[in-house]
C-alpha cells in the first residue's frame, strides 16, 4: 500500500503578526491555528505526522505536547521553506510513498481537499502536485507560471516580473511529493532571490527541467487556502470558521437570532429547537439539549445543558451540568463541578461552586454555595452563604431534602441541615440541625422608644 507522510511547516516567526507568541499558536475559535491543521491532517490517517518548528520551538512543542503521534524537527536558523522541509529528512529516511506538505498558517484547509490532492497525485504518478487557485487579488502569493497549459514553475511575488504579477493563479503552499527524488532534489535549490532564502517553490522548475511529472490541483474557491499573515487575517478566518459552524447549527434546527454575534466553538453540540439570542458564547466541549432558550450575553464553557433549560442573560457557566427544565440567571455564576437538578432554579447574583442542587431546589437570590449538596425541593433564601473555607481547607455543607434556609444565613462548614428542617433568618449555623428542627441564633430584638428624637436634639445642641 502507498504510504502517506504529513509534514507541517511551522518554524517561521510570523513577523507581520507583531507578536511575542509564534504565529501558529495564535488561536482560532479556541484552538491554536496549528491544531486545526493537525486535526485536518489526521483525517488522512497518515503513517506519520511531522512538524518543523524553529522560532520559539519549545513554546510550540509544549503547546502541542498533549497530541500523540506528532513528531518534531527543529529548523534553526530559518532559511526558507525548502530548508525547512530538509529538516525532516532524518525522520523519513528509508520511507517511500507520498509526502503531503502543509503550512501551519493555512488552517481552513479541508480533509476532502487533502484526499483529492493525494488521489490526483497518486493516479497521475506525479513527482509533485501543487494545490492552486485562481483568485482576484493574488498579491503576496507565489504565482503559477504555465507553459502550454502545464505548470512550468512558481515565482514569488517579490521576484516576479511585472507580467508575472498579472497572473492570477496562486500557489497555496500545499503540495504532495513523491518521497523518492525529493530530498536529493532539495539539495539542488539555491538562495539567489529577493529574500536570500531557500524557496521550496523552486523545486517545481527543477523537476520540470529534469522531465519529472508535475501536476496541479486547482481549487474552485480561494477561501480554504487562505494563509494567515496578520491579525486582520486571523480575525477574518475566525469569522469564517464561526459562520460555518453557525450555518451547520441552523441547518440542524437551532435558531440563532443573530448569527453574526453568536460565537459557538466547532466541537459544541446543540439540539434542535433551541433558541440562542445575540451575544452568546458557547465554548469547548459543551452540549446543549433541545427546546432551551439562551438569552443575550451568556457564556457557557465545557458544560452540559439538558432539554428545556432557560438560561437568562449575563450568566457565566463553566464545567457545570444543568438538568432538564431548570432555570438559571440572570447574572448567575456556575463554577466547575456544579450540578443543577431537574426543574431546579438558580436566580440572580448566585454563585455555585462544586455544588449539587436536587430536583426542584431553589436558590433564587444573592447567594454563594460552595462544596454543597442541596436536597430535592430545598429552598435557600436570599443572601445565604456557605463558609466553606477555613483559611486552609475546604469543607462540605449538606442541606437535605425539603429543608428551608431563611435569608441572610451563614452555614459554617462542615455542617448538615436535616430533612425538612428550618433555619431562621439571620442564623449563623455552626452545628448540625436535626431533621424537622428549627435553628435560630440571633438574639432577642430590643426596641428603644424615642431614640431617634433624642439623638436628633443632641446633635442640634452641639
Ligand atoms: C509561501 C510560498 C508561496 C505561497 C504561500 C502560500 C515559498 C517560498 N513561498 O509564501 O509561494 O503562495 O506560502 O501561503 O514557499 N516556514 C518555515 N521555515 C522557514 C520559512 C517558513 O517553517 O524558514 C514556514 C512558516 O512558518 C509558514 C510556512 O513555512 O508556516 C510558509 O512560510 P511563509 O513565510 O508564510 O511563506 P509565504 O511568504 O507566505
Ligand atoms: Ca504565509
Amino acid at each position: 500500500m502507498n504510504q502517506t507522510h504529513v509534514v507541517i511547516l511551522a518554524a517561521g516567526q510570523g513577523t507581520r503578526m507583531k507578536s511575542a507568541l509564534p504565529k501558529v499558536l495564535h488561536e482560532i475559535v479556541g484552538k491554536p491555528m496549528i491544531a486545526h491543521v493537525i486535526r485536518t491532517a489526521a483525517t488522512l490517517t497518515p503513517n506519520t505526522v511531522s512538524l518543523v518548528i524553529g522560532h520559539k520551538a519549545e513554546l510550540v512543542r509544549s503547546a502541542l505536547a498533549h497530541l500523540p503521534n506528532v513528531r518534531f524537527a527543529v529548523q534553526e536558523p530559518q532559511l526558507g521553506t525548502a530548508h525547512a522541509l530538509q529538516q525532516v529528512e532524518p525522520l523519513l529516511r528509508g520511507q517511500s510513498g507520498t509526502l503531503v506538505l502543509l503550512s501551519g498558517d493555512v488552517p481552513l484547509l479541508t480533509g476532502e481537499t487533502l484526499r483529492s490532492l493525494v488521489a490526483t497525485h497518486v493516479s497521475a504518478g506525479a513527482a509533485a502536485t501543487v494545490v492552486t487557485a485562481a483568485v482576484d487579488r493574488p498579491y503576496g502569493y507565489g504565482r503559477i507560471v504555465r507553459e502550454e497549459g502545464r505548470i512550468a514553475r512558481i515565482v514569488e511575488e517579490r521576484d516576479a516580473s511585472s507580467t508575472e504579477r498579472q497572473l492570477h493563479e496562486i500557489n497555496s503552499g500545499i503540495y504532495a511529493f513523491d518521497l523518492d527524488p525529493l530530498f536529493d532534489a532539495l539539495r539542488g535549490i539555491a538562495s539567489q532571490n529577493a529574500q536570500g532564502e531557500f524557496y521550496l517553490t523552486d523545486l517545481i522548475g527543477i523537476y520540470r527541467q529534469r522531465g519529472l511529472p508535475v501536476e496541479t490541483l486547482q481549487l474552485e474557491g480561494f477561501h480554504e487556502i487562505r494563509g494567515i499573515n496578520s491579525r486582520a487575517e486571523l480575525a477574518e478566518v475566525s469569522r469564517v470558521v464561526r459562520q460555518t459552524k453557525n450555518e451547520e447549527l441552523m441547518a440542524a434546527g437551532v435558531t440563532l437570532i443573530d448569527p453574526a454575534t453568536t460565537y459557538i466553538d466547532p466541537d459544541v453540540e446543540i439540539a434542535a429547537d433551541t433558541v440562542i439570542h445575540p451575544g452568546v458564547v458557547i465554548q469547548g466541549r459543551s452540549r446543549v439539549g433541545s427546546g432551551c432558550v439562551i438569552q443575550p450575553h451568556v457564556r457557557i464553557v465545557d458544560s452540559q445543558i439538558a432539554d428545556r433549560v432557560a438560561i437568562n442573560s449575563f450568566c457565566l457557566i463553566v464545567g457545570a451540568q444543568v438538568a432538564t427544565g431548570a432555570s438559571v440567571g440572570p447574572f448567575a455564576h456556575l463554577r466547575p463541578e456544579t450540578v443543577v437538578g431537574e426543574s431546579a432554579k438558580v436566580g440572580n447574583f448566585v454563585e455555585l461552586k462544586k455544588t449539587t442542587l436536587g430536583a426542584g431546589a431553589k436558590v433564587s437570590h444573592l447567594s454563594y454555595l460552595g462544596d454543597t449538596t442541596l436536597g430535592a425541593n430545598a429552598n435557600v433564601g436570599a443572601g445565604t452563604i456557605t463558609c466553606n473555607y477555613d483559611g486552609q481547607r475546604k469543607h462540605a455543607t449538606v442541606i437535605e431534602d425539603d429543608a428551608f434556609i431563611g435569608s441572610d444565613t451563614q452555614l459554617i462548614a462542615p455542617v448538615r441541615v436535616g430533612k425538612g428542617a428550618y433555619v431562621g433568618t439571620g442564623t449563623t449555623v455552626r452545628e448540625d440541625v436535626p431533621a424537622g428542627a428549627l435553628a435560630v441564633s440571633a438574639g432577642k430584638q430590643r426596641n428603644i422608644d424615642g431614640w431617634v428624637e433624642r439623638k436628633r436634639s443632641a446633635t442640634v445642641k452641639k
